[in-house]
């Protein structure tokens, strides 16, 4: 615990500039900078994700009876959910997936936009199961482990599942297959293993295979110099809300 905390304020006193992003940055001001929207509009499709009398309910559903936690959607939540409302993307790469609520996020952003704006897409997931707690990544949760018996993205409503694809094993191993094979990606997510040396490799072997104008979000961006020096490398603009970082490939 004392070293993650020493570790935070090392990085934090490092890098001002992510500091008070980090504190104080608006993910309706990220997006509406990504995507040159007005904010009123990234607050009027955040929004619908608490509308939805299905989604929320479900996971809620899932989450008492599975580990009897209660759910509640976030601003994060309303983040994900809206840069996929704006950006449309048709091909969505992830890496590290757990109970599943961001992939169930990205999934109902494309449900939406298929369903109401008869845009198609698709999201690819790659995960290594946390049967056990894994060190630098579901170590700082609060569960630190699937539940038993469950397998990752259990918590995703099944309406959602046919736009969905999961491949379990080290992104490692999987992701330079499974993004050739993908091709043209629109958006990718990290959110697995949160070591420099991790976070690095999946930047560098998606950067290749991202469309120009395409996503390159990463959650837990600060718990390392990986970000700020992949996008200083790249001479990329990034920017920050909360948790994430995003670079939009120029
Ligand atoms: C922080 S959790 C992801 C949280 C998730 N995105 C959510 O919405 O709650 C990290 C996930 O990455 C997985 N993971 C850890 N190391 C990995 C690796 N080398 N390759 C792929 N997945 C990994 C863990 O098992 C865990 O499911």
């Amino acid at each position: 615990m004392l070293t993650q905390a020493l570790q935070a304020i090392r990085y934090f006193a490092a890098n001002p500039r992510y500091t008070v992003l980090y504190q104080f940055g608006s993910s309706s001001a990220v997006c509406s900078q990504v995507f040159r929207q007005p904010r009123a509009r990234y607050a009027l499709l955040a929004g619908e994700l608490k509308q939805d009398p299905r989604f929320g309910h479900q996971l809620s559903h899932n989450f008492s009876a599975t580990v009897h936690e209660t759910f509640t959607l976030n601003e994060d939540h309303g983040f994900i959910y809206a840069l996929v409302r704006l950006g449309k993307p048709k091909l969505i790469v992830e890496t590290g997936v757990f109970d599943g609520v961001f992939s169930a996020c990205f999934l109902q952003g494309l449900h939406v936009n298929a369903t109401q704006d008869g845009v198609e897409g698709s999201l690819i997931s790659i995960d290594l199961p946390a049967y056990e707690p894994i060190a630098a990544s579901t170590n700082r949760m609060l569960r630190t482990n699937l539940p038993k018996g469950r397998e990752p993205g259990w918590v995703i409503p099944d309406y959602l599942r046919p736009r969905w694809q999961l491949h379990l094993g080290d992104s490692r191993e999987l992701l330079p297959r499974i993004g050739h094979q993908a091709g043209d990606i629109d958006l990718f997510f990290h959110d697995s293993l949160h070591t420099y040396a991790h976070m690095m490799f999946e930047y560098q072997t998606v950067w290749p295979l991202l469309k120009p104008g395409a996503l390159l979000l990463s959650h837990d961006f600060h718990w390392n110099r990986a970000f700020r020096d992949f996008s200083r490398e790249h001479r990329q603009r990034d920017l920050v809300a909360h948790g994430f970082g995003i670079v939009r490939k120029t």
